[in-house]
């Protein structure tokens, strides 16, 4: 489905300034730790339907991922149908009872998510959210909605057209602050998510208009090459995310087979280096003990999930490799040595790149280990991989 979708209609020199005064999220009080769940889109694209997110549901209860933290489940694009006559949107057959698959999804402890578009057609052209945005909010929140990832798609349309990058910014921040006050005015909460992939650096203004969370990027597959651009493009973006709004890389690959195991526990990692939102994006209900292993680590969850909410950043680079730090709550600092090269590569911590005076505690999160106290530590990391440390 490439329907209208990451066509920038500006160039990639947006001026900077465009940080807007004021506001808040949506909804105060969700996302305090970057969402985690699960979303339809990379693994199922449009053959989703309600007899597979209930699937999906009850396979993040029985894998255990959902008391790894892991709690919502979304529905991306392709669910929409006609409009009544009165404008109430419902869904397309392949959703019987959207009610109903939320209270299914609620009763397993999970919470339940949807997507739309500011524009007339989402991305893959199907019924925006255009001129109905209050009625629409008010049906999510009837039905028990609990998430909106709101895609730019359509809008881009008008926005090309306006005449001028001011223009096309302005039409773009009205068109969210829109479904942010309608979101808001349900009273229920919701977590509101960003998606316009990354134009008019979205991290300066994404707060101001309510975003829990916006996209940084284009969209992510499931290939390496990717992946790793799009993750280290975060650096220098980490000033911008905390408690309630979070930079978004897009969603995991991890588990989806473009990859193999190293590569997704390199991807895990930066996620949750980059406090990123953990949505899984492959089949629950098929993956195998090692994705499952890979998504619910305890120690790199933690990391993610850290409540002092703080991204991480680049230490340094070499080449293709480099060391990110994200400080946790209680001064502890988490690691990544990550070796992007094709040869495994030798790398070495000093305690002091990440401000520590002397030797230090330092645990290998991904084998679960105490490596004493050290000044300096060696790994030799394998190709595509990672060592994840936890200093202090
Ligand atoms: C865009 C978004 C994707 C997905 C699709 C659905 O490409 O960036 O994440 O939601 O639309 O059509």
């Amino acid at each position: 489905m490439q329907i209208n979708r990451h066509r920038p209609w500006a160039s990639a020199a947006v001026a900077a300034g465009l940080m807007l005064a004021g506001g808040a999220q949506a909804a105060s009080g969700v996302a305090m730790t970057p969402p985690m769940g699960w979303n339809s889109w990379n693994h199922f694209e449009a053959k989703i339907d309600d007899a597979t997110v209930r699937a999906q549901a009850d396979a993040m209860v029985s894998s255990g991922l959902r008391d790894a933290g892991y709690r919502y489940i979304n529905i991306d694009d392709t669910w929409e149908g006609e409009r009544d006559a009165q404008g109430v949107i419902r869904p397309n057959k392949k959703f019987p009872d959207m009610k109903a698959l939320a209270d299914h999804v609620h009763s397993r402890g999970l919470k339940l998510g949807i997507y739309s578009s500011p524009g007339a057609k989402t991305c893959a052209g199907f019924e925006g959210s255009l001129g109905h945005e209050v009625q629409d909010a008010k049906t999510y929140a009837a039905w028990g909605i609990d998430y909106l990832k709101y895609d730019l798609c359509s809008l881009g349309d008008t926005m090309r057209a306006a005449g001028g990058l001011e223009k096309a910014q302005a039409i773009e921040v009205a068109a969210y602050e829109k479904m942010r006050d309608a979101l808001a005015a349900t009273g229920r909460p919701i977590v509101y998510s960003l998606c316009q992939y990354g134009f008019y650096q979205p991290w300066r203004w994404g707060p101001s208009v309510g975003g829990n969370l916006w996209r940084t990027t284009g969209d992510i597959n499931d290939k390496f090459p990717r992946m790793v651009q799009i993750g280290f493009s975060q650096a220098g973006l980490s000033k911008y995310a905390g408690p309630g709004h979070w930079n978004d890389p897009d969603m995991l690959e991890v588990g989806n087979g473009g990859m193999n195991a190293v590569e997704y526990r390199t991807h895990m990692s930066l996620w949750a280096l980059l406090a990123a939102p953990l949505l899984a994006g492959n089949d629950l209900t098929t993956m195998t003990a090692e994705t499952a292993a890979i998504l619910s680590n305890k120690g790199v969850i933690a990391i993610d999930q850290d409540a002092l909410g703080k991204q991480g950043d680049r230490v340094r680079q070499e080449g293709p490799l480099e060391v990110w730090a994200k400080p946790l709550s209680g001064g502890a600092v988490a690691v990544g040595l990550f070796n992007l090269s094709d040869l495994p590569a030798n790398m070495t911590l000093n305690a002091a790149d990440v401000g520590a005076k002397g030797s230090v505690a330092m645990h290998d999160v991904w084998a679960d280990k105490a490596l004493g106290k050290l000044k300096v530590f060696k790994a030799v990391v394998p190709a595509h991989g990672v060592v994840v440390l936890r200093v202090g």
